[in-house]
């Protein structure tokens, strides 16, 4: 697309990037694993791994320098208690221990820890007989989970679910279960129609338009949004994130400011989906916004950001 000259290009972003102060190693690529590989139609470009493949996968991430994954589950069976999140010979516990045996510590593993891919609601906690979520029981679930997955080998475990407490309850699960690793806690993860292409991915396609509001973030809330990273610092969190990133760069300097403590940003399905889809329709310069994103979440103040364009723009930092 003619938007801007081609061998200027090269050039312009890397020295825009570097004014950023975004470079490879705050960079997260997300990896889907699954039984069977397949394409994601809401996500051009990407497609989820089998089991099979997930070291190839993660050696093109590695290539272009990335030091960091994030593994993403999608299993092929549901249950009602969600419980097979935690087996030991689960999707992501069998494709965190093939990456960790083949790349060894050259790649640092990260685990979304949640239950929603697992159960039959495609809610991120367990229901009670009414319906509605039951926060406690759902602790107990998820530290059973990042156990499970540290015992495989993660380094970082990312719990995604917002249930209240989910920090101190894998913190002192982790102990208690004598292994350790670090928490990258999802702790401002806002209500959005931005994670509906994950979902599609993810989930059945009933699933995309779950009302988790209740236990979400509102976008109308930024204070809401403070208190839940301030909680989670207090629980014990390594690292903690707000999500989505593209219209919340100023919360990501408040918190910044706020807590100086290590913050992440997750750039979702949803920003890379219309990014990707205007792109292909010709309307905007695609590498242009891949560039733009990322540059402006590094320079709001995120230490790391998982983001679907990390090996796109991997040759410009
Ligand atoms: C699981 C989870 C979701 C995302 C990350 N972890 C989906 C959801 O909460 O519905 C969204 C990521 C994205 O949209 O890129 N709780
Ligand atoms: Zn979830």
């Amino acid at each position: 697309m003619a938007l801007r000259r081609p061998e200027t290009r090269l050039g312009h972003f890397s020295e825009y990037l570097k004014l950023c102060g975004l470079k490879k190693e705050h960079l997260v690529s997300p990896l889907f694993v699954s039984e069977n590989k397949r394409s994601i139609g809401a996500m051009p470009g990407l497609s989820i791994s089998s089991l099979d493949d997930i070291e190839k996968y993660a050696q093109n991430i590695s290539d272009r320098g990335i030091l960091s994954v994030i593994l993403f589950g999608v299993p092929s069976r549901r249950s009602a208690d969600g419980k097979i999140a935690m087996d030991a010979e689960g999707i992501v516990q069998k494709a965190t221990s093939r990456i960790r045996s083949h790349f060894g510590s050259s790649l640092t593993i990260l685990t979304d820890v949640c239950v929603c891919q697992y159960n039959t609601s495609g809610h991120c906690g367990i229901a009670d007989k009414d319906g509605r979520i039951n926060n406690d029981s759902t602790l107990e679930l998820l530290a059973g989970i990042a156990v499970s997955q540290v015992q495989a080998g993660a380094d970082i475990v990312a719990p995604s679910a917002m249930m209240d407490g989910q920090v101190q309850a894998i913190r002192t699960k982790l102990r208690d279960s004598g292994v350790k690793a670090a928490i990258l806690s999802y702790s401002a993860k806002h209500s959005s129609s931005l994670y509906a292409p994950f979902r599609s991915a993810a989930f059945a396609k009933s699933r995309t338009e779950l009302d988790k509001s209740s236990y979400q973030v509102s976008y109308a809330n930024p204070r809401q949004a403070m208190r839940e990273i301030e909680t989670d610092i207090n629980e014990g969190a390594d690292m903690v994130m707000i999500k989505p990133a593209m219209a919340y760069l100023d919360l990501i300097r408040m918190a910044k400011d706020t807590f100086d403590f290590p913050l992440a940003a997750q750039n979702v399905s949803g920003e890379y989906a219309m990014i990707k889809a205007a792109g292909i329709k010709g309307l905007i310069d695609e590498h242009e916004w891949k560039v733009n994103t990322l540059g402006s979440i590094r320079r709001a103040g995120a230490d790391r950001i998982i983001s679907y364009f990390a090996t796109d723009i991997a040759e410009y930092v």
